[in-house]
């Protein structure tokens, strides 16, 4: 089944085609991130406009590079939420208006169930059932997975995802917006050691994380430093990313322990980070325990994901109606 996937949950317009949820014909990603970091954070309204200027030209490059013709595809999938609305209404109404022109099913698929889907993208995906960890800019949460449509909540933020986390520390240091690979850069040059912030909720009694006390730690260390801070940015960045990485590593693993699974699965733009992958591997390895991480290409947001999950719904005879909308904020089912 070939399946012309589209996202536009935030500030990313992505289109890709797909076969059968798992071999990606072409994936085709246009960032604004241009546009939204003088702002320091993404712009609706900018999201918005900026969609409308390249859902036709991605589509039109996703399609050429796969070689397929819109008449060879089988259906389209498309992310209805969670997300910014305005944003999600373009790439929606889009999906809708093509899926009708050419007479073909669509679906509206959950950003978040794409993300966990970006895994089945690659050589070796998890057998089921496995543990994930999704952590992006909107979301932070452990899931157990059963099926490729089917998840339980472990534990998630109470507050700030990791990834705001990292934009908002980003920020606090005048590094611009996101802020989740300066970081992983910075902290490369800097000593994690120098500067300790606390570990929120780094015990076994919740799977749950927050990140808002970690972030006002570092805003306070900042403003009792004004006049040096501007020298230690590579420890901060360190210490920052060790204090984020030490808990989510830990949950996720102890998560994996308790659930009895032996994958680990990490999925979402903050599985980019280079300190996470590694720390999370070694500690995996020290119980016995896989981890399977797409490449940085299929952790950020992209459309390849948003088809291969579409596709299991497709097959499963699921398939959205005209009336359908999008919707802002949702977990996964
Ligand atoms: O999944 P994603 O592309 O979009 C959402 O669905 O939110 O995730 C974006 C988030 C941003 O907060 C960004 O700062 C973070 O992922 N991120 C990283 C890295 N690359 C992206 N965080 C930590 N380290 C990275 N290397
Ligand atoms: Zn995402």
């Amino acid at each position: 089944m070939i399946i012309l996937g589209i996202e536009t949950s935030c500030d990313e317009t992505a289109a890709a085609v797909v076969v059968d949820g798992i071999q990606i014909l072409s994936s085709v990603v246009s960032s604004q991130i241009e546009v939204h970091h003088p702002y320091g954070g993404v712009v609706p309204e900018l999201a918005s406009r900026k969609h409308m200027e390249a859902i036709v030209p991605v589509v039109t490059e996703a399609l050429a590079v796969s070689g397929m013709d819109s008449k060879q595809l089988d259906a389209i999938a498309v992310t209805q939420g969670p997300g910014l609305v305005g944003a999600l209404l373009v790439g929606f109404c889009f999906a809708k208006s093509f899926a009708f022109a050419l007479d073909i099913p669509w679906i509206g698929v959950n950003h978040l169930e794409g993300h966990i889907n970006s895994l089945f993208l690659e050589e070796n995906p998890p057998p089921f059932p496995f543990v994930a960890l999704l952590a992006s800019g909107g979301h932070t949460s452990i899931y157990h997975v059963t099926s490729h449509t089917t998840f339980e909540l472990v534990g998630q933020t109470r507050d700030d995802a990791a990834g705001e986390a990292f934009d908002k520390v980003a920020k606090m240091l005048g590094l611009g917006y996101p802020g989740g690979e300066v970081i992983d850069r910075l902290a490369t040059q800097g000593d994690s050691e120098n500067i300790v912030f606390p570990r929120p909720f780094l015990d076994k009694s919740t799977f749950d994380f927050s990140f808002s006390g970690l972030k006002t730690a570092v805003r306070r260390y900042i403003q009792k430093n004004m006049d040096t801070y501007q020298q230690q940015i590579p420890d901060i960045a360190a210490g920052f990313q060790e204090a984020v990485v030490d808990v989510l590593s830990f949950k996720v693993v102890h998560a994996a322990m308790v659930k009895g699974c032996e994958h680990i699965a990490l999925v979402g733009g903050v599985a980019a980070n280079n300190r996470l992958r590694e720390r999370v591997r070694q500690d995996a390895d020290l119980k016995g325990l896989t981890v399977h991480i797409p490449c940085i290409d299929l952790c950020g947001d992209n459309a390849a994901m948003i088809a291969a999950i579409g596709y299991h719904y497709l097959i499963a005879g699921t398939v959205s109606g005209f009336c359908d909308d999008v919707y802002s904020r949702a977990r996964v089912r």
